[in-house]
């Protein structure tokens, strides 16, 4: 049954379902089968190698559903020309995870790109918010270990209540 959220609105999608950028798993097959199936691919730049994100992202250039590109932040960071790879096959949204965001924020929306930031506590969440996320991303323990602190089931209410509205928030985590 189709889930009308203002997620699925922002993102043009079907179903609130979107797949994580796992660094090389989520490939450009896969981010296929994710948006075609009426949820939000996203591909997993993960930490940088170049040759597999232009092989990867030439793939989805015909791709004619919505879709995202990630990257770890802290590792787009030292090689930040892999963004322009990136944003030249038009992803509707570039999601960051693990640092700062605010110095990709702005070419990431001059580009007509939404920006997706994954986010474990409230002051990541605050400073997503100031680099002008669209979305974010509360991702708790239960995410393999990721960087997170704090249960998905403590941090998602925690995030949804600071962020008031404002964005959508999504949660990650053991959720099956
Ligand atoms: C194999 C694997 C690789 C991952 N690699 C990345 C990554 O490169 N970048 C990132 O933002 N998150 C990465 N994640 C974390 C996901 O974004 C997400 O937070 C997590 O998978 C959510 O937990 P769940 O799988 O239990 O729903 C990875 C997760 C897995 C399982």
């Amino acid at each position: 049954m189709p889930m009308t959220t203002s997620l699925t609105t922002l993102l043009e999608i079907a179903h609130p379902i979107l797949l994580a950028p796992m660094d090389v798993v989520a490939g450009s097959r896969l981010v296929a089968a994710v948006s075609r199936a009426g949820g939000f691919g996203i591909l997993g730049g993960g930490y940088g190698e170049r040759a597999w994100l232009e092989q990867e992202t030439a793939k989805l250039a015909e791709l004619r559903a919505p879709f995202g590109i990630g990257f770890i932040t802290w590792s787009l960071a030292k090689r930040p020309e892999l963004l322009d790879i990136a944003l030249g096959v038009k992803p509707s949204a570039i999601m960051l995870s693990f640092g700062d965001p605010a110095p990709f924020a702005l070419k990431i929306k001059s580009a007509g790109a939404r920006l997706i930031c994954q986010v474990q506590d409230e002051a990541m969440a605050r400073q997503a918010l100031d680099a002008g996320a669209d979305v974010l991303i509360a991702q708790g323990t239960e995410a393999g270990g990721h960087g997170a602190s704090r249960t998905t089931v403590d941090l998602v209410p925690a995030i949804v209540d600071l962020v008031a509205g404002r964005v959508p928030v999504a949660a990650a985590g053991g959720i099956a």
